[in-house]
């Protein structure tokens, strides 16, 4: 952890009695000199700290914007998704920053943030609009021990994931549209993405990127989005706490990242089926070049989508763009 974690670590602790310098200073290490600096590093970041003689220092207000060093403080001792975390005041792709990484040999649970994207993408190639300051876009490196074709399953946990997040932090209740779609009353508020490096039975490394649209105003969309996407803000009236809700999500993919690792997969499943307004209702999926008409009916074991079509097969669907008829 480094010094500016164990500050905030220390301050989040003692919220309302506040924490002296020299208790600092003996806690961590360091001359009451240096904690003074650090302090005074963290407020030009936007920490409102209030320093006074009786009580010592106290936190008093966190700045809407992303600190890896903040962000770690919050997490409750992660084994793997958030170990490590960068935050980038703007990149291309958080996606293409954690494949480097992951070239690079990087352990697994890396986090990428960016407070901008230049070149955010979607499925399907699409342009992925990344306002700054006003979502969430991240990205996780994961090196699961699962064949190419099960890393659906970590799209899957990421959608659970984020929906947990979402109620946690902002108390909505969101939608699950098959397979990579988070929805509040039918728009778009979040996107995943899943990339892959592969041997052909095994996974080398799965770059899980996400999009969340936090905190955007009507007029912060494209006008192709109108009608389509929407903000949790919009949604629920009031701003969002961006790091509380990045904090909220990297938890809640450690849990059922680690559900998936430990063979538990079945719970995810179960629980992304409560959530997902998909099934049972009439589809159009496109797949390449073919067209999967029909009911979706399930999920199976490997995260696929099941579609009994107008013959009365059974078809499965890894992937594809998914129209949810009327
Ligand atoms: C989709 O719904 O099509 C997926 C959208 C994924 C967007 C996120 S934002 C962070 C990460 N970096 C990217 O370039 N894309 C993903």
């Amino acid at each position: 952890m480094t010094t500016d974690a164990a500050i905030l670590n220390a301050l989040r602790q003692f919220p309302g009695a506040g924490v002296s310098g020299a208790a600092l200073s003996a806690q961590l290490g360091i001359s009451r000199a240096a904690i003074w600096a650090r302090i005074e590093e963290l407020r030009r970041l936007g920490y409102e700290i209030d320093a006074s003689p009786h009580s010592g220092y106290r936190l008093i207000a966190v700045p809407d914007a992303l600190h890896g060093d903040d962000l770690l403080t919050r997490l409750r001792q992660p084994r793997v998704v958030g170990r490590e975390i960068h935050v980038f005041r703007e990149t291309t792709s958080t996606n293409d920053v954690v494949e480097r990484m992951a070239r690079d040999g990087l352990a697994e649970g890396v986090v990428v943030f960016a407070e901008s994207q230049t070149r955010g993408r979607g499925r399907l190639s699409r342009r992925w609009v990344s306002s700054a300051g006003k979502g969430l876009w991240l990205s996780v490196l994961l090196r699961p021990r699962l064949q190419p074709l099960g890393a659906t399953r970590i799209t899957i946990a990421a959608a659970t994931s984020l929906v947990r997040a979402v109620r946690r932090v902002v108390g909505l209740e969101t939608e699950i549209k098959w397979p990579n779609d988070v929805l509040v009353r039918g728009r778009k508020i979040a996107g995943i993405l899943t990339e892959l490096a592969a041997e052909v039975d095994s996974i080398k490394h799965l770059v899980l990127g996400m999009g969340v649209n936090a905190n955007q105003s009507a007029s912060d969309f494209p006008a192709e989005l109108k009608g389509l996407a929407t903000s949790l803000r919009l949604e629920a009236g009031a701003a969002v706490d961006r790091p509380a809700l990045a904090a909220a999500i990297l938890e809640e993919l450690e849990l059922d990242y680690s559900r998936i690792c430990d063979g538990r997969f079945d719970e995810v499943a179960a629980e992304w089926e409560q959530g997902c307004s998909t099934l049972g209702r009439p589809v159009r999926i496109q797949v390449g070049d073919r067209i999967v008409q029909g009911r979706a009916e399930a999920l199976d074991p490997e995260g696929a989508l099941l579609v009994r079509t107008h013959h009365g097969n059974l078809e499965r669907v890894l992937g594809g763009d998914v129209t949810v008829l009327k």
